[in-house]
């Protein structure tokens, strides 16, 4: 039995396989932990899971991915009861195609129709049309487990350390102080015209990469502790040429075309030497 609390959803640039290498890469020592591009928060859990988290402050664009926090955070008996109901419901396309189209507008059932599609859809993909409407394929898993109650109650308990906001990423502007540790992991740019960068209905253009940058320069002067992970794209290695990079190999799953699915380089920028 499984006594760490693991991320909840699969994520588009999660960063699971990643994880213990960053978190060889974390400062010693640091006040409140920040993640405003939580996603699924492979990061925080590692390093709540070694004692590192005083307090944390986890946002996230994503209206849906932030109400499963809440919902997991304060209401997490509530969300396994709905998730059993989900997880009865028998394994094909129909009933995912169904439960696609209905929008709950109580909050908890919500959250598990969330965690249903995100287990039971096409690689754990999100993705909205124009309309906001919820549009990825059902992704024919055997058995996917939609209900697991030990990580929703383990999970719960980590959250108690948190305070959530469905903001943009420059909230952190307002909150970080000197010592504490801010983890930027915003939508990669791009190094093909097909890497997958769409998160939500807004895109993350260049323009919101030098946006970024900039903050991470205002935080960096603050005396806060500031890694960030993207791609190795020519215009990332430009914007934090004046920082600390490591390059790092990771295998992705976010490309929909299995050729381009291979190990791709990644950065990791950090404002100071450990
Ligand atoms: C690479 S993912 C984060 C992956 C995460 N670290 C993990 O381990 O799963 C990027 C996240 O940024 C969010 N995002 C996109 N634009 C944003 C913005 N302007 N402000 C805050 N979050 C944003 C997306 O919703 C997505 O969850």
């Amino acid at each position: 039995m499984s006594e760490e609390a693991k991320p909840l959803v699969k994520w588009a640039g999660g960063k699971r396989q990643l994880v213990d290498i960053l978190f060889k890469s974390t400062p010693i020592e640091f006040n409140d932990y920040y993640e405003p591009f939580v996603g699924g928060g492979a990061l925080f859990f590692k390093l709540y899971s070694q004692n590192k988290i005083k307090r944390a402050y986890l946002n996230d664009y994503n209206p849906d991915l932030m109400n499963v926090y809440a919902v997991v955070k304060s209401r997490p008996n509530e969300l396994i009861e709905e998730l059993k109901v989900h997880g009865r419901y028998p394994n094909e396309k129909a009933a995912y195609y169904q439960i696609r189209q209905n929008e709950p507008e109580d909050m908890v059932c919500q959250a598990a129709r969330f965690v249903y599609l995100n287990r039971t859809g096409f690689n754990g993909l999100y993705r909205v049309n124009s309309k906001g409407k919820f549009n990825v394929p059902y992704g024919r898993y055997k058995n996917p487990k939609i209900c697991d109650e030990e990580n929703i109650l383990l999970v719960s308990e980590a959250l108690k350390k948190a305070v959530l906001s469905n903001k943009d990423f420059e909230i952190v502007r307002q909150q970080a102080k000197p010592k504490d540790f801010v983890y930027f992991d915003p939508p990669y740019h791009p190094i093909s015209k097909t890497s997958f960068t769409s998160y939500t209905k807004a895109d993350f253009s260049e323009n919101e990469q030098v946006r970024l940058r900039d903050v991470y320069s205002e935080l960096d002067g603050r005396g806060a502790f500031v890694m960030l992970s993207n791609s190795s794209a020519p215009l990332i290695t430009e914007l934090y040429s004046n920082y600390q990079t490591q390059n790092v190999l990771a295998r992705r799953a976010i490309n929909c075309k299995a050729d381009k699915r291979g190990p791709v380089n990644e950065v990791l920028v950090s404002n100071w030497r450990s």
